[in-house]
């Protein structure tokens, strides 16, 4: 139906009679001389229908927008003064002389292209929304990088495999989407939260290096970069150690640089421990392109009689830091109110602040609301601890020391934005030597990765305190957005046990839920380590995207839901009965 895209149609092609497919774009009537826009899915070209053939110029008033047509003519010059310098195709046009529609469209809800559309709409239409320059680019860099992807991993041996998605829980620390079994009435297969446990049990089984590009499903509260249903490059290789795990994924983002960024130089990957990231900017996932640092002043605070600071200098749970923002003097009141609302939501209490003006004269060159309860000595300790210049603001938490590094870290990236301290460029950063467990909201140990990650040293699981025990975790962090993360195995079953007996999973837990895979790790089951990436939120990054939403092609709301189809649904009386399934009253 063609043999040209619209975007071929250039002086190459001029006095040829062509033949293209595609949508129209625009029509205008122009004083007896029709012009139409059409577009597929390379570009643009701008399409004449001149009044002299009467039947062909009728035809051509009937069309209108997203109307899908096919033609044929011949390339000429555009007349001078009407050249589009915005368009490849701009210096040319097709005259048309035959005009095939090949199918109507309802008038829209919205324009192509349009930037202003909102979200919702674009979701309902998305099959619309998918014929904008945005979304045909972002879904076919997609593919390419997935290629890209593919290509690397086949060239290094590894062996693609699918795994199930009928399947058990596999804890990644969300909840499981569940599907219920008919033939087992009562009975559920959880959707994979990812393929964790396969990948392990694939290296059991001898295959020595997988690598899937693979769905999870993850029921938990959505943000802008996390979708219920998500695709992860995951990687397992069998005799491995961190390094090695850690070069071949170098290696990847080199060629992805490479072959997709334009990128000529090699990348740099920094490295810092998680303990490091917590204390220098309140969270294990730094964005390395923002200055700006934390500093522990709770020795300078000691003996300061405010009650702010007093409440938390003995207590080994707080945290007291100090914030300096270059030239902040310049913050006006309201911004600062605006960034005390941050940090209170993540529990601060407030945020005090000292304006340097003049460091070298405290008494009148320094402002702050606490200035009453502080004497010159321990203000010019912190002047130096921060290094404090002329026109600089210092900001202040004392809180536990979660409030404090939530708030901060949430402090920190809300002024690297708002002040543009960011520098340009990309910010690699592995994150290693996590801890094997943090604490949940009881105070109970929880992985912080999962159950299945190795101890630094199996010794070390009879440490008396469970929290300090190191682990061979590792992230890889990109421009502070975790893109991937892995670890070390555990490839002995009584580590297995001893590890789920430390997150106080019974004997009868561990076997109903992970029976099958103790047993598999009793059969002779290697060394290994893998690692696994947001495939979504990589696309994210690299396309300059805000959301995951926009690189998925039918992505979910953030409320779980998908407005094209109306999933998820009320389902027939007969269908549930079918599966054993009594429905109640929703669970608030
Ligand atoms: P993890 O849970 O860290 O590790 O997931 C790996 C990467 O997947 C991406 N990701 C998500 N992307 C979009 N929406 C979500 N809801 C979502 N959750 C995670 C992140 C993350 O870094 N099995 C382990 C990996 C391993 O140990 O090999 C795992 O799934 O970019
Ligand atoms: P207050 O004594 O509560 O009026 O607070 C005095 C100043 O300290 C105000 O600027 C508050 O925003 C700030 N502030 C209060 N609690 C904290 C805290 N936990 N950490 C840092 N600053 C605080």
């Amino acid at each position: 139906m063609k043999n040209y895209h619209c975007n071929q149609i250039t002086e190459n092609t001029l006095n040829q009679e062509v033949q293209l497919s595609g949508w129209i774009s625009k029509r205008r009537d122009h004083g007896g001389i029709i012009f139409v826009d059409l577009r597929d899915y390379t570009g643009i070209v701008q399409l004449v229908f001149n009044p002299d053939d009467k039947e062909l110029f009728i035809e051509a008033e009937s069309i209108r927008s997203e109307f899908v047509i096919k033609v044929k003519g011949v390339v000429s010059d555009r007349l001078e003064g009407t050249i589009n310098k915005d368009l490849v195709t701009g210096k040319v046009e097709i005259i048309v002389s035959s005009l095939h529609i090949l199918n109507k469209s309802e008038t829209p809800p919205f324009k192509i292209n349009d930037d202003n559309v909102n979200e919702d709409q674009r979701l309902q239409y998305r099959y619309l929304d998918m014929r904008s320059d945005k979304m045909q680019n972002t879904i076919r860099f997609r593919s390419k990088l997935v290629q890209t992807i593919r290509n690397y991993f086949y060239s290094k041996e590894f062996v693609d495999v699918e795994t199930p998605i009928l399947t058990k829980t596999t804890p990644e620390g969300a909840r499981d989407y569940l599907v219920p079994s008919r033939v087992h009435p009562r009975e559920f297969f959880a959707l994979p939260q990812s393929p964790q446990l396969f990948k392990q049990t694939l290296m059991i089984g001898g295959i020595d290096r997988y690598f899937q590009i693979a769905k999870c499903f993850r029921d938990e509260d959505l943000r802008s970069d996390r979708q219920p249903e998500f695709t992860q490059l995951d990687v397992e290789l069998s005799f491995t150690e961190e390094e090695e795990v850690i070069q071949i994924i170098e290696e990847l983002f080199n060629l992805i640089f490479k072959d997709m960024m334009s990128n000529k130089n090699d990348l740099i990957f920094e490295r810092m421990s998680y303990h490091e990231a917590l204390k220098n900017y309140g969270c294990d996932k730094p964005d390395l392109r923002n200055p700006l640092i934390l500093k522990d002043i709770k020795e300078l605070v000691k003996k300061v009689d405010f009650k702010v600071f007093s409440d938390h200098v003995d207590n080994m749970n707080s945290r007291i830091v100090a914030l300096k923002v270059p030239g902040g003097t310049s913050l006006s009141r309201k911004h600062i109110d605006d960034l005390t609302e941050i940090v209170k939501q993540f529990g601060a209490k407030g945020l005090a602040y000292f304006k340097c003006e003049d460091v070298f004269n405290i008494e009148n060159g320094v402002t702050s609301p606490i200035k009453k309860f502080l004497t010159p000595d321990v203000i010019q300790n912190i002047l130096n601890e921060v290094n404090a210049q002329n026109g600089d603001l210092v900001f202040f938490s004392a809180d536990s020391i979660e409030v404090v590094n939530s708030s901060m870290s949430a402090l920190i990236k809300e002024l690297g934005l708002s002040l543009d301290l960011l520098s340009e460029g990309w910010k690699f950063l592995w994150v290693l030597d996590y801890p094997l467990f943090e604490k949940d909201a009881e105070g109970n140990p929880t992985s912080i990765h999962h159950p299945f990650t190795s101890p630094k040293n199996y010794k070390d699981l009879s440490d008396t305190d469970v929290f300090n025990i190191p682990s061979r975790a590792y992230d890889l962090i990109l421009n502070g957005n975790e893109i991937g993360g892995g670890s070390i195995r555990i490839h002995s079953k009584d580590i297995q046990m001893k590890v789920f007996e430390l997150l106080n999973i019974s004997e009868e837990e561990m076997n109903k839920k992970f029976g099958f895979f103790l047993n598999a790790l009793s059969f002779g089951c290697p060394p290994h380590g893998g690692i696994a990436f947001g495939i979504d939120r990589l696309v994210m990054l690299l396309s300059g995207l805000d959301s995951i939403r926009e690189t998925i092609a039918f992505p979910k709301t953030q409320s779980a839901s998908c407005l094209m189809t109306s999933a998820p649904s009320s389902v027939d009386e007969k269908q549930l009965r079918e599966l054993s399934i009594n429905t109640i009253k929703p669970v608030k």
